[in-house]
């Protein structure tokens, strides 16, 4: 029986991580620490929270004292840290939040794992789940490999940058057994409704405005969660000890052809005539430091580990819609409250249901 430590387990990835994890694994303990922050909701756990190998702790990555103590109570055999603060609009108004949690979070927890494993690596590994975003912006052309020279941004890359290099250099310094992702943008169901496509989904069933920042050009590359989740999977179990891989879905979209695609979709999940939903579409300011493109190589993990991605985007942006449309209780409670605030803020307009 392993012992698996993932933190931030009730967010949008970190809960389809558990659920792989708990359901493939009876043989591994999980034990799921997450702050429940705005982003984390304890409702994306409910298929697996009764299974018998799975516990939850509510708990800070920030606090040290808290966490050494948490790897003094479990043997933890491994790390999967997922727990970070990660909207690019929210570290843009507080930037100060992503350096507490991404980076000082991300440090406490190298710290405990390499006191608790005190130099006996055998069997132990460190994993950390980083982004795409650490690379920086491409133009028109070009893919992020895993040699691209880090160049973040906002706030928020920034943080995740710093958080890789602190893991690199336990690497490099301490020997602690290590690997990293460095993600595409995904999308699923659980996915917070601040971020591009579980916004407009939700302003769609509203018929609120889909708010487009600029000339709604700039380009993602976007992964199904579940491919995601899938991926990690693979390289927590067969990746190289001390190895980036970067993982992506060869799938980009130009916002602006998302939400168009998107509208389409929904015009029919929603019996509205064709068009109709494309007629929310609202281009409003910029967000300042906009990247301009990601596209992401992902061929060493193809190459590699043989994983690649399950779903076409046009199948996942449906099982993606259906989701939403089948729990919109879930919307509506991750809606109330403090999200008005932030989408005031945010937008600058009232926001009701
Ligand atoms: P999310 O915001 O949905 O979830 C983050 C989770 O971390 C939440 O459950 C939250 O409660 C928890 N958390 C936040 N601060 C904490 C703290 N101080 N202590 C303990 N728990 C805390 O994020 P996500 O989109 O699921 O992203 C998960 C990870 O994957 C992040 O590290 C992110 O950088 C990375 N990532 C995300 C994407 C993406 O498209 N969403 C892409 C690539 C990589
Ligand atoms: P987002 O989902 O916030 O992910 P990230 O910034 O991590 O890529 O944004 C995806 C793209 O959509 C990004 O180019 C910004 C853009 N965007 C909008 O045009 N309008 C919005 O309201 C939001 C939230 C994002």
């Amino acid at each position: 029986m392993k012992t698996i430590l993932i933190t931030g387990g009730a967010g949008f990835i970190g809960s389809h991580v558990v659920g792989l994890f708990v359901t493939n694994y009876p043989q591994y303990n999980i034990i799921n620490l997450d702050k429940l922050t705005y982003a984390g909701n304890l409702e994306n756990l409910t298929d697996i929270e009764k299974k018998e190998n799975y516990t939850f702790v509510k708990g800070d990555i920030t606090d040290a004292s808290f966490i050494n103590q948490l790897f003094s109570d479990y043997s933890f055999d491994g790390v999967i840290h997922l727990a970070a603060e990660s909207h690019v609009d929210r570290s843009i108004t507080n930037p100060l939040e992503f350096v507490m949690t991404n980076v000082i979070g991300t440090v406490n927890l190298l710290n405990a794992a390499k006191h608790a494993w005190s130099g006996n690596f055998e069997g132990k590994r460190f994993y950390h789940v980083s982004t795409d975003e650490v690379y920086g912006a491409l133009g028109e052309t070009g893919f992020f490999t895993e040699d691209t020279k880090y160049d973040p941004h906002s706030p928020y890359s920034a943080s995740k940058a710093s958080s890789d290099h602190f893991v690199r250099a336990y690497h490099d310094t301490y020997g602690l057994p290590i690997v990293i992702t460095n993600c595409s943008n995904n999308y699923g169901s659980h996915h917070f409704p601040e971020k591009l496509i579980p916004l407009c989904i939700h302003n769609i069933q509203n018929n609120k405005p889909l708010p487009i920042y600029g000339d709604g050009k700039y380009t993602r590359d976007w992964l199904y969660v579940v491919d995601h989740a899938r991926a990690i999977d693979t390289v927590f179990h067969r990746g190289k000890n001390g190895d980036i891989y970067n993982v992506g879905g060869f799938n980009e979209w130009q916002n602006i052809d998302l939400v168009k695609l998107l509208c389409s979709i929904m015009d029919k999940k929603l019996g509205r005539e064709e068009g109709t939903c494309a007629k929310l579409i609202t281009f409003v300011k910029d967000r300042p430091g906009h990247d301009l493109r990601y596209a992401i190589d992902a061929n060493k993990i193809n190459r590699e580990l043989g994983w690649s991605p399950s779903v076409t985007f046009e199948q996942g942006l449906e099982k993606t819609v259906d989701w939403y449309l089948a729990n919109e209780a879930w919307l509506k409670n991750v809606t109330s409250g403090a999200y008005n605030k932030y989408y005031e803020h945010q937008y600058g307009q009232g926001h009701t249901q």
